[in-house]
């Protein structure tokens, strides 16, 4: 994805994206890596570098923690330590740990382009249109809840409405949470983590409408909206939704005994056939506090299965449920080359890619992101 492809909002939040040097060009992985260890020492305990399970090997064995985006946000909001965070991620994850920072630090995204196309399906004045229709057609008593994978200015709305933001690691407890405060739930942008949980809660499909922001009105019956307790919007994960069924058949019948596991951003019915669901978190403890002898396969992305079938082998099998390895491109475009850039800078005491939520989003972004620490 090139900066002209991202989104109106990303391309406000980012302004100038620097390209990398072609001195960090060519570099061979070991002289990469022994730089990079190198110039960490130096910054010593000014640099906190925090890693998403996605990242890849070259990247996250510098973390200082790893985690998913719930562990990795409590990071933010805890470690006051450091003068700079450097968010081995995408955007949004930066975007929260700069909000749950101490105001001194300074939080960098090695490479701007690494954004959410997830992210991206929901817009502020979207949003906006969304919720006067939803006024205009009755629908009053509704709690706004936001999926961590979305931009500062939607979390930022939903603070300010009484809502609140979630992750795949405490979204039930959050949805709980909605529902005592509220009739009805806007849920965004990820319908599938929405239906996933609501529906392993105990909420039929049929009092949950998918409202699509492209549509007038959503494109919702009102006769269904009225009867709705989730109110989806319309978005999805790219990667996720690229599991099936079929390829849930086909590994239980090449691996008979086999666990499946997947992540909720995946489809309803893929996690219907599945074993178990959760976050990167939660799929990397199950599996790892497995007996040995077992067989895993895994539906979510490819560095974060690779890494846990590397690490386990031989005592336990792990798979990848989709043959071809389903890959986030945004989180690889955190590169060893671009850490390395960003690092050398800032021994030097120069900021590239720094992430800056405006003013006017942090404090209602805050809120929103303050609840959800406190839910788990
Ligand atoms: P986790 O919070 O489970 O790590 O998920 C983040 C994400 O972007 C999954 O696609
Ligand atoms: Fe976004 Fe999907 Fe990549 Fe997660 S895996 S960062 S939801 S595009």
């Amino acid at each position: 994805m090139d900066v002209e492809e991202l989104t109106r909002f990303e391309q406000s939040q980012i302004g100038e994206r620097q390209p990398l040097p072609d001195r960090y060009l060519g570099l061979s992985d070991d002289e990469m890596a022994e730089r990079i260890a190198r110039t960490r020492a130096e910054l010593g305990e000014r640099l906190l570098i925090l890693g998403h399970h996605y990242q890849r090997d070259e990247v996250i064995r510098f973390a200082d923690c790893t985690g998913d985006s719930f562990k990795l946000a409590r990071q933010a909001a805890g470690r006051h330590d450091a003068d700079y965070i450097v968010f081995c991620g995408v955007h949004f994850m930066a975007e929260s740990a700069d909000v749950l920072s101490a105001p001194r630090q300074q939080v960098i995204l090695p490479d701007l382009a690494a954004g959410c196309s997830m992210a991206d399906m929901a817009a502020a004045d979207q949003l906006e249109v969304c919720w006067d229709e939803l006024q205009a057609l009755g629908a009053t008593d509704v709690v706004p809840v936001t999926y961590i994978n979305s931009a500062a200015s939607i979390k930022a709305f939903c603070g300010e409405r009484g809502g609140v933001v979630c992750t795949s690691g405490n979204a039930e407890p959050t949805l709980r949470w909605a529902w005592a405060r509220g009739r009805q739930i806007l849920f965004l942008p990820d319908q599938h983590l929405g239906r996933n949980t609501a529906y392993r809660m105990g909420v039929p499909l049929d009092e949950m409408v998918v409202w699509d922001p492209d549509l007038p009105y959503g494109g919702v019956e009102a006769e269904a909206l009225r009867n709705a307790r989730m109110i989806l919007w319309k978005g999805h994960c790219s990667v996720h939704t690229r599991f099936t069924v079929p390829q849930v058949e086909h590994v239980r019948r090449s691996h008979p005994g086999a666990r499946v596991i997947v992540h909720p951003e995946c489809t309803w019915d893929v996690v219907q056939a599945a074993d178990d669901c959760g976050s990167t978190e939660y799929i990397i403890d199950k599996v790892t506090g497995s007996p040995p002898g077992s067989t895993w396969a895994i539906g979510t992305e490819i560095h974060l299965v690779s890494r846990l079938a590397a690490r386990l082998a031989p005592e336990r099998t792990i798979l990848t449920l989709d043959p071809i390895g389903c890959l986030c491109s945004t989180m690889f475009r955190v590169s060893p080359n671009h850490l390395l850039w960003v690092l050398d800078a800032l021994r030097d005491g120069v900021i590239h890619n720094r992430i800056v939520v405006p003013e006017r989003e942090k404090e209602w972004t805050r809120v929103a992101l303050d609840r959800m620490l406190e839910i788990h």
